[in-house]
Formats: C-alpha cells, structure tokens, sequence
C-alpha cells in the first residue's frame, strides 16, 4: 500500500508555506526557537504557534528558503501540483514588504520541477479592511502565479459575512475563493462560506453536521479540502478515529486529502492517503479517485496522463 501510494501521481491543494518550515530549518533562521514551538494542544495553542513561525520569517531570503524546502519535500512524494496559501494577511500585520516576500517565493517556484499557483489568505480576526488589503494584492498578482484568495485564522471571531464585498471583489478580478470554514465552528460557519462564494473549503468536515449540506456540497460539487492530522493535532476533532472522512466520502461529498501545516503537524501527504486507507479502509481505487480529483479541483492543474 506505501509504494502505491508513494507512486499515485498527487496534488496538493491546501498547504500553508509557513506551516512547513521543519524545525532544523527554523533553527538555520534563528537561535531564538523556542524548543515547544511545535508542541501546542489546541486550535488556539496552534494560532500562537503559526504566529511565532511567521516572525521567525524575516527577509526574502528567509522565504526563498523555506519554498525550496517544501517543494523538495512535496517532490520526493510525487507531488505534480501544488496549490500554496501564503499568509499575506500575517505579513502585513508584520509590516513586511509583501510583495518582495512574493517575489522571492514565485523565484524559489520557477526554479522547482512542481508546478506552483498560489493562494493569498487574510486572517478572519484581524478585520476586513486588512483582508481588502491581501485581496488587492492578490489581484495585483493574479498574472503571477495568485490563483485564490483565502481567509483562515478564527471563524469564531471572523464570521464570513463580513467578508463578502472583499470577496465580491476578488472574484470580479478573476480569483476564485477558498474560506476555511467549519474545522472549528459549525455548519453554519459553512453555509456562511457558501454564500459569499466560497468555490471549495479549506476543512469543512463540520458538514458532517448537516445533512442538507452534505447534499448541497455534493450537488454543487464543491470540495472540501480534508486534513486529517491537522484537526487531531488542533483537537479540532477528539480523536483520529471520530474524524469523519469516512463518512463524508461515503455521502458522496467531494474531497481532497491535504496536509494543512505539514511541519507544524508532522504529516506527510503520503501519511495522510496511509491515513485514509489504514485508519479509514479507503481502498487503492477510493484513494486513486481522490488523488485524480484533486487535480480537477486545482484552480489550474492538468491532471497527469501516466503514472
Ligand atoms: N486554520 C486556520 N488558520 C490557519 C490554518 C488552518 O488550517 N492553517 C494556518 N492558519
Ligand atoms: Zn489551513
């Protein structure tokens, strides 16, 4: 099962760059690293965590790096698209250049065998004008590579409603939208997402919840982007075994097995396909459907003719 799963020709659509940044790597950039930087228990203990990497990212450099990093990891697992949120809201919030932070990126891209687009993400809680900022930036780069915009961070202090215009105006300048919704807040949270135009969701497993929107998901063939170590690691979900991708495939709902913060969470995109078939019985065909869709649903993927 590991070499067929190591083989399938994969994408990866939700993946946060400054949530793969391994330890060894952080240290290269700081001696201040605080050793229980990866050591959180919950969503808000995680937040904290992602806030202290994203400090320890300082210069263009520091973010060419760590693009080089990733996409030597993604390529050794036989990655063949890969959609990567940037958290340009957090820069921002940093008072960085964001722009020369991109630059850098897209250079470190260009040079990867992996084909690279780009998801420019606010943060819900900091408030919509700075997500109007990201949005403008994000259209600004939509020839470079920017394929989405996104908001993530707290859904619970950042309800979706608010975002709309931002939104209205990202999809008038040609960007497609990607809310994480319902990993920490209910279905509700997801409906929200949906109404303001959300084309796939980051999490969503909430739906489960829901099953009026279970069927709307299905009928409308809108993904959710499925992370599983990621809601255990965040306790988003008690426990592995009551993580409901299962039955979430089962109802004939679209998903796409993604590594969320693959650093900050130890997983691995092959870990989370082992995931699927050992803890979840998705056999080789349920896993080769899933790999195969999740090219569909890049925002700019070719899905592969060979293996
Ligand atoms: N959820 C919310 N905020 C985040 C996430 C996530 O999965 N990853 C990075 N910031
Ligand atoms: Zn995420």
């Amino acid at each position: 099962m590991l070499d067929f799963i190591s083989a399938l020709p994969k994408a990866e659509l939700h993946l946060h760059l400054e949530g793969s940044v391994e330890l060894p790597t952080l240290r290269e950039l700081s001696s201040e690293v605080p050793g229980d930087i990866y050591s959180f228990t919950d969503f808000q203990g995680f937040l904290r965590s992602y806030g202290t990497v994203c400090l320890l990212l300082r210069t263009p450099g520091d973010y060419a790096l760590v693009t080089r990093r990733l996409l030597e990891r993604l390529q050794e697992q036989n990655v063949r698209y890969v959609e990567v949120n940037l958290s340009v809201g957090v820069m921002l919030w940093k008072n960085q250049d964001a722009a020369a932070m991109f630059g850098a990126v897209s250079q470190a891209a260009a040079a990867s065998p992996v084909p690279v687009r780009w998801i420019f993400d606010a943060v819900r809680q900091f408030g919509v004008e700075a997500a109007e900022r990201v949005a403008e930036l994000a259209v600004a780069s939509t020839g470079r590579g920017v394929v989405a915009f996104g908001i993530g961070g707290d859904e619970v202090r950042g309800p979706a409603r608010c975002f709309r215009d931002v939104f209205d105006f990202a999809r008038s300048r040609g960007l497609k939208l990607v809310p994480h919704a319902g990993e920490t807040d209910g279905p509700a949270s997801i409906w929200a997402a949906l109404e303001i135009g959300a084309d796939r969701i980051g999490h969503g497993f909430r739906a489960i919840e829901d099953p009026v929107l279970l069927s709307h998901l299905r009928d409308h063939n809108i993904p959710l982007e499925i992370c599983i170590t990621s809601n255990v690691r965040t306790g988003a979900v008690p426990s592995l075994k009551d993580h409901p991708v299962r039955r979430l495939f089962d109802a004939g709902v679209p998903l796409i097995l993604s590594t969320d913060d693959p650093a900050m969470f130890g997983a691995t995109l092959n870990g989370e396909y082992r995931l699927a078939a050992e803890v979840f019985g998705f056999s080789r065909a349920d896993l080769e459907l899933t790999a195969r869709r999740a090219f569909e649903y890049g925002f700019d993927s070719t899905p592969p003719s060979g293996p």
